[in-house]
């Protein structure tokens, strides 16, 4: 088991990480509240399901009394029509402002349950137990919360940090092998925005990974995560670092409607056109470049890129990151560093995106 701490203002938390820690969770929570009551899980039924009653256990053991509040699958559901009716049952059920909101399930359970935290009278303390790879590594931790909107992804959330994250990599062994790797391409993305040690162990095991392994993966990029945001709270400089592969990736998802990629997935490709990127442009030696782009491959097989260069180059220019009139890229300069860059010519651009779909063809 490992304990990171995350230090934000005004109370930094502690991501316990481990396997089977599940089972400590009332405990874990119990020690961060002596007083408190009662507890809301939002969860989804598969979750519950799956790994619901090892949660109830533990938190009734720490003499929690549990209510659980399921929404349904699907990023469909991250909207703020969601927040609202679990806001109603929660009142229903007699939620105060002492009552604490559990987190668990993948980024979605998360980001909604988060902004249903920050928002229930004015804001309750929330737990997050991440039960993806991807919630683990990237969403759990940093305090964006936030939903959907008919217009765009995220547009409408607020910062609310949880005042605990229990972190079990048990819990990754319901996951499908797809979702997975998904996550894994965001810790390889940790291993190349700054640690060498990182990058070299998901590049020498890929996507086959003993428990050990995974713990080790998920800790370190929790780490880089936690440092990020405790330098960054509010994401006004470094912690646009983490964006490394997301600038062409969002544009993927939005080209194919997120129908074709996984999150994860779309932000491989991004990374794969960013390393390009900082080659072409004397940033980073092809050596290096190689490798990063071996490591995401051999992660396994990607969903090919069908888009055409000029249609992303199209989307970026209408994205939320380019109001400023320039196109940002997180690119690497070695592995484990990165520099923003927002003077790459559209032409490459372009030229990049349109080689993607021969990797994809390889
Ligand atoms: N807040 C942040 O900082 C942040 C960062 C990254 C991503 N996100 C958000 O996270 C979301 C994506 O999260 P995700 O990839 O976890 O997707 P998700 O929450 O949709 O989960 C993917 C699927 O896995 C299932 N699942 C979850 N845990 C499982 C388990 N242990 N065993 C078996 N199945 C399980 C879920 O039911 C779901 O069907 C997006 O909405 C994204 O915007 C937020
Ligand atoms: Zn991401």
């Amino acid at each position: 088991m490992r304990k990171i701490t995350v230090h934000v203002a005004p109370q930094a938390y502690q991501v316990t990480i481990g396997a089977g820690v599940l089972n400590q969770s009332g405990d874990s929570l119990r020690a961060v509240f002596p007083e408190q009551t009662r507890v809301f899980v939002v969860t989804v039924p598969k979750v519950r399901r799956l790994w619901g009653n090892k949660l109830q256990a533990s938190l009734v053991a720490a003499r929690f009394k549990v209510d659980f509040l399921e929404m349904p699958d699907g990023e469909a559901h991250k909207k703020l029509a969601t927040v609202e009716n679990l806001a109603v049952r929660m009142s229903r059920l007699g939620a105060d402002r002492k009552s604490v909101v559990v987190a668990f399930g993948g980024g979605v359970v998360g980001d909604t349950a988060g902004l249903l935290a920050a928002l229930y009278m004015r804001g309750v303390d929330l737990l997050q137990v991440p039960t993806t790879l991807l919630a683990q590594v990237d969403a759990s931790v940093g305090g964006k919360t936030g939903v959907d909107l008919k217009t765009g992804k995220n547009l409408v959330g607020v910062f609310h940090q949880p005042r605990l994250v229990i972190t079990d990599t048990n819990v990754l062994s319901t996951l499908s092998a797809r979702e997975l790797r998904a996550g894994l391409y965001e810790s390889l993305k940790c291993g190349v925005i700054g640690s060498m040690k990182l990058f070299e162990e998901i590049e020498s095991k890929g996507a086959v990974l003993s428990p050990r392994e995974l713990e080790s993966i998920v800790s370190q990029s929790v780490q880089m995560k936690a440092k990020i945001v405790a330098a960054d709270e509010r994401e006004n400089g470094l912690r646009r670092v983490l964006n490394f592969g997301h600038t062409i990736g969002h544009a993927l998802e939005t080209e194919s409607n997120y129908r074709r990629f996984l999150h994860g997935e779309a932000v491989a490709w991004g990374m794969i056109a960013a390393t390009r990127l900082a080659t072409v442009t004397n940033r980073l030696d092809t050596f290096s470049a190689r490798r990063i782009i071996n490591a995401i491959l051999h992660i396994g097989t990607l969903p090919k890129v069908a888009a055409r260069g000029k249609t992303i180059l199209g989307l970026l220019q209408a994205d939320k990151k380019t109001r400023d009139g320039k196109i940002h890229f997180v690119l690497p300069t070695k592995i484990g560093k990165v520099e923003i860059a927002n003077d790459v010519p559209e032409t490459l651009i372009v030229a990049i995106v349109d080689e993607l779909r021969e990797i994809a063809s390889v």
